[in-house]
């Protein structure tokens, strides 16, 4: 095995922004997401202006943790990845530097205009047209960045967390395309192509495959590579990697109608959504699997590494939630959880605890390599950081359970005379605790992420990104 140093180090500047901008948009995200529940406790929140109301921050919320945050962790991860798997450097710096640029423009224009109440009013695709070109552009640059890493890479097979990642980048190209054609009727209005259960149907693929493919396939690469690199084990089983990509992904996309039960929408179509999310907990649990197995002989090391656990719980999130999933796509079931904050705590059961907790964990894993550093200037407040999380989104996702059933009975609770037994109001009023509950979790999460980024502040300061990126040329040449 050679170390003499290899004339193609791997481009970690772009990575290092994207890692650093994660916990950026985290702590915004997050922090926007304690202050939105805050008002559904606190309405004086709302402060009678437009700009802050619930109406508004809600959609920038969900942009800011999914797009910013989730985002740039996914940017960011995969980069490294298929930089390190395919042991090359991206095709071109330029164009991944535009990525960086471009990706954060889109974020801040998201910050101008949700609060200034300039939405298509689609869920999590709210950014009017000149925003959503930008955001296609982007995306397709970064597809070419991707892709063109994996066509010049070194090593003879492509390892499964790049097809992961290759599957979410060209989904959500075309999820994002598709859901937008519309026409535009001023600088900031346009109008869906689409009418009626036709736009609520391509709205609601759309949506169902943003979680399918944004927060889960993308995740599932970044599991492919982080849980065996942090654990210092194989993957459980490459075969099963293979089998749960194409069960994934050949699933995901016909699950999207369990949005629309009881709607307009054909009630084949309904079936159809229902069936398919039934089966989706199959291949959703192989991965789970799969990713746990991977510490097999390894269990030993979550009582040291903070950062293991990370990864570990978000993978029992990621089975709760996608277990959770199938159950509410039931229509007996949905017929009681729609509406209510169920949805909120099921969402959040993925959010928290699967999509947030994986990209914390790697991004640990990541920052001392891309600083030159051993490891993060403090364990302890990774571990500090790793309870906060858990803890908060227990209290998160129980809350939200109590709620949601609590709403569900009471909505549907009739008397003998056929009259409701319960004003909204006073469903209203019952889930008032619950409301409590979550902003403290809620906190709990948000204030970990203050000490992830005092942690990474202190890892940074003390680095040396010049010895990083000899560190990745010795591997480079090392690994052959
Ligand atoms: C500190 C952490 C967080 C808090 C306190 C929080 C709080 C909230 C609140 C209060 C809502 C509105 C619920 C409603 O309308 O009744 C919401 C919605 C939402 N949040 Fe969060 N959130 C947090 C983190 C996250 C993260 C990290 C993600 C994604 C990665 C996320 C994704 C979403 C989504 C997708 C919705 C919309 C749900 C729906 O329409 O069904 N949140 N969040
Ligand atoms: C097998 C996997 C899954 C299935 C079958 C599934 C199914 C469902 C169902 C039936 C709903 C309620 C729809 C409604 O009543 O309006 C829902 C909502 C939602 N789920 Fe899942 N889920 C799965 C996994 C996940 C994961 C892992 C995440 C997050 C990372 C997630 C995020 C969401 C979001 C954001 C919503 C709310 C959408 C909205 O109304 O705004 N789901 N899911």
């Amino acid at each position: 095995m050679s170390t003499a140093i290899s004339p193609t180090a791997y481009n970690y500047k772009v990575v290092r922004q994207f890692a650093i901008m994660t916990v950026v948009w985290g702590i915004l995200g997050m922090g926007l997401g304690v202050f939105i529940a805050s008002q559904l406790v606190w309405p004086q929140l709302n402060l009678d202006l437009p700009w802050t109301s619930f109406g508004r921050l809600r959609p920038l919320h969900t942009n800011l943790v999914i797009f910013a945050f989730g985002g740039c962790a996914l940017f960011g991860t995969s980069y490294y990845v298929v930089q390190r798997t395919c042991q090359t450097r991206l095709i071109s710096d330029s164009m991944a530097a535009f990525t960086f640029w471009g990706w954060q423009a889109v974020i801040l224009g998201a910050l101008i205009t949700l609060p200034m109440g300039y939405t298509t009013t689609k869920e999590y695709a709210e950014l009017e047209w000149p925003l959503a070109i930008l955001l296609a552009i982007v995306w397709v640059t970064y597809g070419l960045v991707f892709f063109g890493t994996i066509v010049k890479r070194k090593t003879k097979h492509i390892y499964v967390g790049n097809w992961f990642y290759g599957a979410f980048i060209v989904v959500t190209a075309m999820l994002h395309i598709v859901n937008h054609i519309s026409l535009p009727v001023s600088l900031f209005k346009s109008y869906s192509a689409y009418a009626g259960a036709t736009d609520a149907m391509i709205q609601w693929w759309y949506g169902h495959n943003a979680v399918g493919f944004f927060l889960t396939t993308g995740f599932l690469g970044m599991m492919y590579y982080f849980v065996p690199k942090q654990a210092e084990r194989p993957i459980y089983s490459y075969r099963l990697s293979i089998v749960h990509f194409w069960a994934l992904i050949t699933l995901y996309i016909w699950a999207g109608p369990h949005h629309l039960h009881y709607t307009a929408l054909p009630d084949w179509a309904q079936s159809l959504g229902m069936v398919m999310s039934i089966i989706l907990l199959a291949p959703s649990w192989g991965g789970m699997i799969n990713g746990m197995m991977t510490l097999s002989g390894a269990w030993h090391k979550l009582r040291t590494d903070p950062i293991l656990r990370f990864l570990v719980v978000s993978l029992a999130f990621y089975g709760m939630s996608t277990f959770e999933g199938p159950m509410m796509a039931i229509k007996t079931v949905n017929s009681l959880s729609h509406y209510t904050d169920w949805t909120i705590g099921h969402v959040h059961a993925g959010a928290l605890g699967w999509v947030a907790m994986i990209s914390i964990g790697a991004v640990y894993h990541m920052i001392p390599k891309l600083y030159g550093r051993e490891q993060m200037h403090s364990i302890g407040l990774i571990n500090a950081h790793f309870w906060l999380a858990t803890i908060g989104t227990v209290l998160y996702i129980a809350s939200m359970w109590v709620n949601g059933i609590t709403q569900g009975l009471m909505w549907r609770a009739i008397n003998d005379d056929g009259t409701l037994t319960y004003s909204f109001v006073e469903a209203l009023q019952a889930s008032h605790p619950g409301y409590i509950v979550r902003a403290l979790g809620g906190a709990f999460f948000a204030s970990g992420m203050l000490l992830m980024a005092y942690n990474v502040f202190r890892t940074v300061r003390a680095a040396n990104p010049a010895q990083a990126e000899e560190a990745a040329k010795i591997v480079v040449v090392g690994a052959h």
